[in-house]
């Protein structure tokens, strides 16, 4: 098998900055990034930030419009939807399609765009790290395109909306109302929650992901029903989170931990800007503190979500857990307690592919069916990224290896099966090809650590 031990420009390292750049070539419309031309035809929001992450060791410059193209469909009340549709592709390529969401009607309340198709819901906010990440790729050109000043403002409103309209459990986290946006869409961790809705009757839509890949490495029909009650009731209380009786409400870990480190980048960008830092950084800080005291589980040695409906800890060990490592001050006894769990049975670094999605003693795992078990390659970047900021080097330098290894061997899968590392989903995945070009450009996350 090919690897990647040497950091320096080897043979097997020139051919994958190669095919990896094609991928995101082949896949940008112009504006922006599909992360699959198939599967996924237009931009989503986390997606696009990873493919940012990547593309700034391409052209910094289309890093930039990217991120920009993304924030210009951001709603009048902060959100950013988690999906932009492109009008260029056919109605029916991808479902819920615009037609479904009905964001210019139905969100016009919340300030969505008259002319711009997006979806209603969010992803995890990874913008302004990586808006901070893409101007440190290449500071000069950044700045002489105003580019810094131009997303702060807009990445500020969008932290604003998920600190205030989404602290729907009062407790200083942002919540998450539907299992689409911590972006672990069918994880066993939201069984329980997802048992409490009823499903849309089963000839009330059609799916379009079955036309491009197997259904065995997809969430269920059952599932899809459930995510289509889900988003109709609040796409019908026109997206608004204080009206919307929301079935499931969520705070999670990573996308908290995400939250988290983005507000430190937002606290870097206002200094270089000249704006003030210090509401920033108080508000991580004091996010840190509420992810501590209401997420981490000192026995178990992970972050659990917690379910704001029954209020309880969701007792499932996923990889959202492992995530708070990229947090800027975690406090290092919790940092190792998380790099001594991602060692051991549940999931088993250096002994399996990657990071498994969910807990591999657990009998809900499953190594094929998207978020339920199979190793992901974001997921991998952050825990890898985690590792090098609590100084786990040799950890963090294994995941890397592994990282490369597979997105070679793999044709940049969308994610892996964790034994035998082989590809499930789709092939040519951008945020895959993105995140191994970041990878290459560093030996470990050199700017992990604070
Ligand atoms: C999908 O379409 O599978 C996504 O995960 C929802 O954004």
């Amino acid at each position: 098998m090919t690897t990647f031990a040497e950091t320096t420009a080897t043979a097997p390292c020139d051919s994958l900055r190669r095919s990896a750049t094609q991928v995101l070539l082949g896949n940008w419309t112009g504006a922006a990034t599909v992360p699959s031309r198939a599967l996924y035809p237009h931009q989503w929001s986390w997606d696009s930030a990873f493919i940012a992450l990547g593309l700034r060791h391409v052209s910094p410059r289309r890093a930039q419009r990217e991120l920009e193209t993304l924030l210009s469909a951001q709603w009048g009340d902060g959100r950013i939807p988690h999906i932009v549709f492109n009008p260029a592709v056919p109605d029916g390529a991808y479902f819920p399609g615009p037609d479904f969401w009905r964001s210019a009607t139905a969100g016009r309340a919340a300030g969505a765009s008259p002319f711009i198709q997006t979806s209603g819901i969010v992803q995890p906010p990874v913008h302004a790290l990586a808006a901070w990440l893409v101007h440190a790729a290449d500071p000069a050109e950044s700045r002489r395109r105003g580019f810094l000043p131009r997303v702060y403002p807009r990445l500020a409103a969008w932290h604003r909306y998920l600190g205030g309209a989404r602290d729907l459990g009062g407790g200083g986290l942002a919540s998450v109302v539907h299992p689409w946006e911590p972006g672990l869409d069918n994880s066993p961790c939201w069984d329980a929650a997802l048992a409490r809705i009823e499903p849309a009757p089963p000839g009330s839509f059609v799916r379009a992901d079955l036309r491009h890949g197997s259904a065995a490495d997809r969430p269920t029909d059952l599932d899809y029903a459930r995510y289509v009650r889900l988003a109709t009731t609040y796409r019908d209380h026109g997206y608004d989170d204080a009206r919307t009786p929301h079935a499931f409400a969520v705070e999670d870990p990573s996308f908290n931990a995400l939250l988290i480190a983005s507000e430190y980048a937002l606290a870097d960008i206002a200094d270089a800007i000249g704006a003030d830092a210090g509401p920033h950084r108080r508000r991580a800080e004091a996010a840190t503190a509420a992810l501590i005291g209401r997420l981490w589980d000192p026995v178990d040695a992970i972050f659990h979500a917690r379910d704001l409906v029954t209020g309880a800890a969701i007792a499932g060990h996923s990889v959202s857990g492992l995530i708070p490592l990229v947090v800027p001050g975690l406090p290092a006894t919790i940092g190792k307690a998380l790099a001594r769990t991602l060692h051991g049975p549940r999931f088993g670094l250096g002994r399996v592919h990657l990071v498994p999605s969910y807990d591999l003693t657990a009998p809900e795992f499953d190594g094929n069916r998207y978020w339920r078990g199979p190793s992901w390659f974001n997921t991998a970047w952050l825990v890898h990224r985690g590792l090098a900021a609590q100084g786990e080097e040799e950890a963090a330098g294994l995941l890397r290896e592994q990282f490369l290894t597979s997105a070679h061997r793999s044709e940049f899968a969308e994610y892996l099966e964790p034994y035998t590392g082989d590809a499930r989903g789709i092939l040519r995945f951008s945020w895959t090809a993105a995140l191994a070009l970041d990878l290459l450009h560093a030996p470990v996350a050199q700017d992990a650590a604070r």
